[in-house]
């Protein structure tokens, strides 16, 4: 299934992908690295793969930045601009300040974080001190997500315990000696194990307001992984949430998502995920590769009755990816090409829309009865992926968006509220849509891959 690969949604150019890992924006460009299996097409021989963007939109993979050494692998983490070289790990003669990524190394019953240096703006990487910054002696312990926390002038990391279903949250004036400052959980989704948190600011009238993120492997809102959040208050030490746990998505494959460090406008927050859900990720049919990103998301709160909702949009760079624009007259067949990435509106009234291939109708979404719906077939032995998914809507208000690119479906619904992602595996890659009981619009987009 080689012709799925999506054109505009990063995969590494062989092999596996999960988590994205240490998104920063360093030496002028935005840097997405990746849990990478550079042998084969499953997890395994985990590694740092590597690549980077000027607008956020055509990637360049690069070398394995952070590779599997005998007997440990780099596990999930992330990355700053350690703009005062608190760590030392820069020298004077660089040309600007290090880069520095915090990652799990996985080794023998027995997980720790250690640190990873750029000296040039996050180009090349080498590995930092040999022993742990952060170890509790624990076997499960991962995904270190640092940030600055200027209130205190010192660096914060969030790192999960996964079997406890808390995040730590663990303080340092140099990246370097961390020590444990507070701790959150059991709370909210704890069928499964935790993973990859994420705690970051978003401001909203004038008032800063926090959002803890932590996956859970197992009870996601459509089975097996999910993210759910928390908005709270945060005093640098300790997070406490002012409601309850809700999803970041509403589909079944969104997962892992961490948000970008040291963006150059101020105030944003722009995340991606892994577009997948571990009940099926090993056994995907799309060699050569096998994993795929979600697009970057522009994160805000909205108010949300007494409370808030993390809204999440396709960030504006996409825009620029726009190519032919597309009527789609209600109950017409339109074709779109072969695998063309589109980009559709669509109204909050009653709608469903085919997504067909030479083959016939492959996939189908829908709404009505205030819900999205999302059916999908799968692949003969490929366990948990079909299935007709449903997303509540908490209103009618605004347009649907659809982005669909081979075989990557993301729907954003109620002003960014509703986030609904899916994976999609036709026949054939997608060559016609057919929308009933509603007009639509929309546009083909660029391709940034090569198909
Ligand atoms: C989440 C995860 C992380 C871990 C990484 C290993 O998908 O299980 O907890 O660090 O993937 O690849």
């Amino acid at each position: 299934m080689a012709a799925l690969r999506p054109r505009v949604h990063f995969t590494a150019r062989r092999f596996w992908l999960n988590d994205p890992n240490g998104l920063v924006f360093a030496g002028g460009r935005y840097h997405v690295f990746f849990q990478h299996n550079p042998r084969a097409g499953n997890h395994g021989y985990m590694s740092w793969g590597h690549a980077s963007s000027v607008d956020l939109l055509r990637w360049e993979e690069h070398e394995v930045a952070l590779p599997w050494r005998e007997g440990r692998d780099v596990f999930s983490g992330s990355a700053v601009v350690d703009w005062r070289n608190s760590s030392g790990l820069g020298d004077a003669g660089d040309a600007g300040p290090p880069v520095v990524a915090m990652f799990t190394g996985n080794g023998f019953y027995h997980q720790a974080q250690y640190l990873a240096v750029s000296r040039d703006g996050g180009e090349t990487w080498a590995f930092g001190p040999p022993e742990p910054v952060l170890d509790e002696g624990k076997q499960d312990f991962r995904d270190p997500k640092v940030f600055w926390y200027a209130p205190c002038g010192s660096w914060v990391s969030v790192v999960v315990h996964p079997d406890e279903r808390q995040v730590g949250v663990y303080t340092s004036p140099d990246l370097r000696v961390w020590s444990r400052a507070g701790v959150f959980g059991p709370a909210g989704g704890v069928a499964g194990i935790w993973e990859v948190p994420d705690l970051f600011p978003l401001v909203v009238a004038g008032q800063e307001r926090w959002v803890l993120k932590v996956d859970v492997f197992e009870g996601g809102p459509q089975g097996g992984t999910g993210a759910q959040y928390w908005v709270g208050d945060f005093d640098g030490r300790v997070f406490t949430p002012s409601q309850g746990a809700r999803w970041a998505d509403a589909g079944k494959d969104f997962y892992a998502a961490i948000t970008f460090s040291d963006l150059p406008q101020p105030g944003r927050r722009v995340w991606l995920g892994w577009l997948n859900n571990w009940v099926y990720a090993n056994h995907l049919p799309t060699q050569p590769w096998q994993g795929v990103l979600t697009l970057p998301r522009e994160l805000s709160l909205v108010p949300d009755g007494p409370e808030w909702a993390l809204a999440q949009v396709p960030v504006p760079e996409l825009e620029a990816l726009r190519d032919e624009a597309l009527a789609l007259p209600g109950g017409q067949r339109v074709e779109v090409g072969e695998g063309v990435p589109l980009d559709l509106t669509l109204p909050m009234t009653s709608w469903t829309l085919q997504l067909l291939s030479a083959g016939g109708e492959e996939a189908r979404l829908w709404l009505n009865g205030g819900s999205l719906h999302f059916t999908r077939a799968a692949p003969v032995g490929l366990d948990g992926f079909a299935g007709t998914f449903s997303a509540p809507l908490p209103d009618t208000v605004g347009e649907v968006r659809v982005l669909l690119d081979t075989c990557t479906l993301e729907v954003f619904a109620a002003g960014g509220r509703v986030a609904f992602t899916q994976l999609l595996l036709p026949h054939a890659p997608i060559s016609a849509l057919r929308l009933r009981g509603a007009d639509g619009r929309g546009w083909t987009l660029r391709p940034t891959q090569a198909p």
